[in-house]
């Protein structure tokens, strides 16, 4: 058993993280300042564990405030890192922000890991890496393209800092981990993502199906794909949170080839915007309101994986189909609903 710090431990993925790590016999803290996370979520775990996640809420962007987590707790075997902001359009809105506060709490992480010897960190990164890519499916040798936003270049720059920051000290071993598109929610429907006014398209989906919007538009038909809407390869998040444990576990054994390797987590599959919606229509057995609009801007028209990498080297196989997916999604929606105050309980 290891004791893992999960940072961002009261976000979406982080909170799955936890659950899935604890499931498979490690003990867990989390650190999470709240800007992006909710305190509710932890509360949720918790209560879908059995058992209490301690969850300290500091800025990771602060060295002094970052340092005292350490100091109380100098037996952590690994780190896995999500806190970050994650927004592209708040991103492009407000750069400087993102750069500071990814950049920073990620260089605070690492420094303080080389001071406390705690010499296993998992990275959480993105597709959104390869920006446009030319092969698909995309490999992890796919080159980095040019950013399409400032939060997908703190995740570059990120991985940059992670290579170098292992290549210097060889006895750190840093596994950096590209989502695809996370999707869905924990099968009990206890967690999954919070997010009041949400861009990305599933839960925009499951708040047009459930009333929360009136209706949702559909960002472009007349791409060069199989009806006119981009692919993406959808990936749940008990999958991509599965593959955090794997990443740790093959790190602490020194069961990798190097010390600072990448995998893709994707299923591997591409899935149109349209085809998403008819099976989240096909599971929930209603039919949603949206129109066809234009194209968003930024947009990649198709990307997907190729996840052998990670199916190879950590043994991981994504076990959620696109169904189940939008099956979870929409149990948590409805979860939330009946929740007296939503996602503050
Ligand atoms: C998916 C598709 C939209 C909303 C983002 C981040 C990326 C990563 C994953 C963190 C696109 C279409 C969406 C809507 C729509 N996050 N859409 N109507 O942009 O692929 O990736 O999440 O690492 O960094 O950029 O996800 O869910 O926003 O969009 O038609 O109301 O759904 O045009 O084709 P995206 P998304």
């Amino acid at each position: 058993m290891a004791k893992i710090l999960v940072t961002g431990g009261c976000g979406y993925i982080g909170s799955h993280t936890i659950v899935d790590l604890v499931e498979n016999g490690h003990e867990v803290i989390s650190a999470d300042n709240l800007s992006r996370g909710f305190a509710v979520m932890n509360q949720r775990v918790a209560d879908l564990l059995g058992l209490e996640i301690v969850n300290y809420q500091v800025d990771l962007s602060d060295r002094i405030q970052a340092r005292q987590l350490f100091e109380d707790h100098n037996d952590i075997d690994g780190i896995i890192h999500f806190a970050a902001y994650k927004s592209v359009p708040e991103s492009v809105e407000q750069p400087l922000m993102y750069y500071r506060n990814n950049i920073d709490s990620l260089v605070n992480v690492l420094e303080l890991a080389q001071e406390f010897g705690v010499k296993n960190v998992v990275f959480s990164s993105s597709c959104s890496v390869y920006g446009n890519a030319d092969e698909l499916p995309v490999t992890e040798s796919a080159p980095m393209k040019e950013a399409e936003s400032p939060y997908a270049h703190t995740k570059q720059i990120g991985e940059g800092i992670c290579a170098r920051f292992t290549k210097a000290f060889p006895d750190f071993k840093i596994v950096l981990l590209r989502y695809f598109n996370p999707v869905g929610a924990h099968a009990s429907a206890k967690i999954g993502e919070m997010n009041k006014r949400p861009e990305n398209l599933v839960p925009i989906v499951t708040q047009t199906a459930i009333g929360l919007r009136d209706s949702m538009t559909v960002f472009g038909t007349d791409y060069d794909t199989k009806d006119g809407s981009c692919v993406r390869d959808y990936i749940h998040v008990s999958d991509i949170a599965h593959a955090h444990t794997l990443a740790m576990q093959q790190s602490l054994k020194n069961a990798l080839p190097g010390n600072c390797e990448v995998y893709n987590l994707g299923t591997g599959e591409g899935v149109t915007v349209l085809e998403l919606i008819a099976a989240f229509e096909k599971v929930s057995g209603l039919k949603l309101n949206y129109t066809i609009g234009g194209r968003r801007a930024g947009d990649v028209i198709k990307v997907y994986a190729n996840n052998s990498k990670a199916e190879k080297e950590l043994g991981w196989k994504p076990v959620y189909d696109i169904e189940t997916m939008m099956q979870t999604a929409w149990a948590w929606e409805k979860a939330l609903a009946e929740t007296p105050a939503g996602m503050d309980s």
